[in-house]
């Protein structure tokens, strides 16, 4: 391992951030990782805009500094809508990337014109996300379910329980099908919910296309940094959660990151 190249610093109230950190090692596998899962402060998306602006400050603070990040990928989409801004003002030279609901992509893949949204109260009631809603007003139906729950089900992996409420918040987005009028595209607006993919394909059928944006964070990190420093070896990731235990975390590396350089 080279130490002298610095990571990349990665953060989600939890394990959403894997479904990002996947893309990110796909596009940039030589790049180092610290991710920081806010396991003991979660969910962002029912505690209201000050709690996620101040942990994300608090986040950035601790991959900067104590890490060395030279780079911060915001990998939640409640994180992103309430603190990108604050994260930008105080390190106004620092690449940040953060995410939010792919409804431009969803745009460009509907055939049916009527696209699902579904994401945390705190991103839907977001000022940023009701700007982007507002800009794509007319080019399709967008139908827009807060999910109370199904966040912190996915975090502790209460099986019928996730599977409960995705049954319940799809039937509560409206009919999916590729009939006229039905929904036939839905974005997975919480970096959570792309952990679930084959939970949302088994209620929703073949036919529907779910949206996420690991891909694109992951072009816009190498649009800001460039070619990797360091190209010979798999780069490797430092593990760091504010839950006591990090048993939980290391359950969900396992089950969703690839074994590759962890440690
Ligand atoms: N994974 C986060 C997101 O993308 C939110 C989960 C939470 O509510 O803490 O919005």
């Amino acid at each position: 391992m080279s130490t002298h190249v610095a990571p990349v610093g990665i953060f989600d109230s939890g394990i959403g951030g894997l479904s990002i950190l996947q893309s990110l090692q796909n596009e940039r596998p030589t790049e180092h990782y610290v991710y920081f899962a806010d396991t003991a402060h979660a969910p962002y998306g029912e505690k209201g805009e000050a709690h996620a602006v101040a942990r994300s400050l608090a986040i950035a603070r601790c991959l900067l500094e104590e890490h060395g990040a030279k780079a911060l990928v915001v990998a939640c989409n409640t994180a992103t809508a309430a603190a990108i801004a604050a994260l930008r003002s105080q390190y106004p030279t620092l690449p940040i990337v953060g995410v939010e609901p792919a409804l431009k992509p969803a745009l460009a893949l509907t055939r049916t014109g009527h696209i699902g949204v579904m994401a945390t109260r705190g991103t839907v009631n977001s000022a940023k996300f009701i700007d982007l809603l507002g800009t794509l007003e007319g080019q399709a139906r967008f139908t827009v379910t807060p999910c109370d729950g199904l966040a912190q089900a996915i975090e502790s992996q209460y099986r019928t329980k996730i599977r409960a409420l995705i049954q319940e918040y799809t039937s509560a987005t409206g009919t999916f099908g590729t009939e006229t009028g039905a929904i036939d595209t839905l974005v997975l607006g919480c970096t959570h919910y792309p952990l679930e993919q084959a939970e949302f394909r088994s209620v929703l059928g073949p036919d529907i296309a779910l949206v996420e944006p690991g891909a694109a964070v992951a072009r816009q990190l190498s649009r800001l940094l460039g070619p990797c420093e360091q190209r010979e070896r798999t780069g490797h990731i430092t593990w760091l959660t504010s839950a006591e235990d990090n048993g939980p975390l290391m359950q969900a590396v396992n089950r969703w990151m690839p074994p590759r350089g962890t440690h």
